[in-house]
């Protein structure tokens, strides 16, 4: 499942973000790539301990702990801290598939990726090129949001970034281990959780809203790491 999330990040938070990015030493993207996607991957990184970066990391962990949308989605167990990248004209990251375990090193946690995040801190009209897209069993969608907005999209997709013919695109990247490692399982339980959201808007507290709130969490229950 590809899910975008608008207005991930208050308007606010995407200022001080933008603020933050902008004014970074950034260095070759390739410092966090595998073998395979070294070799395909061009673009500019944020080093973890760039100053700004933990306060741009804490604004994002913020919005992101308070976003139902993505909470019902991502199930997140573990979340590596968001990381930052930028491609100016030229750059590009070729088709690859993220690493399967991230190990942060300041912590020495390792961390399954299961759900891949990138949020747009660049407003689209910014540049040129820059495409985030993302090949799936239907095809492949392409990906260019409004600043602030979120995509999340599952780790084992094959995916790149189109080269960026004007201007620079900045955004921040991250991955998700999930209470739920089967995308399948997750969808399942996502759609559930809306549809008994929108059942209980409607018709208020029933017995059927009970008893699905029941079977959701009796298979959250079944499938769930804790
Ligand atoms: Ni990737």
């Amino acid at each position: 499942m590809l899910l975008q999330i608008p207005n991930f990040l208050s308007s606010q938070a995407l200022v001080r973000c933008r603020e933050l990015t902008a004014s970074a030493d950034w260095v070759d993207g390739r410092v966090t790539a595998g073998t395979q996607s070294a070799a395909v991957k061009r673009n500019q990184q944020l080093p973890e301990d760039a100053p700004g970066a933990r306060e741009a990391q804490r604004l994002i962990l913020d919005a992101l702990g308070n976003n139902g949308l993505f909470l019902s989605a991502a199930l997140p167990l573990r979340v590596f801290p968001p990381l930052f990248n930028r491609y100016e004209n030229g750059m590009d990251f070729g088709s690859h598939v993220d690493n399967a375990i991230r190990t942060h090193i300041a912590s020495g946690q390792h961390i399954r990726t299961d759900i891949s995040v990138t949020l747009f801190l660049s407003a689209p009209e910014d540049y040129d090129g820059g495409e985030l897209i993302v090949e799936n069993t239907f095809g492949s969608q392409s990906v260019k949001l409004p600043a602030g907005d979120a995509v999340l999209y599952p780790s084992s997709s094959v995916h790149h970034v189109k080269p960026v013919t004007r201007g620079a695109r900045v955004a921040s990247f991250f991955w998700i281990e999930s209470r739920v490692r089967e995308a399948e399982k997750r969808r399942l339980l996502f759609d559930m959780d809306l549809s008994i959201l929108s059942l209980r808007e409607a018709q208020g507290e029933t017995k059927t809203a009970v008893t699905l709130t029941g079977c959701y969490h009796n298979l959250l229950r079944m499938w769930a790491g804790a």
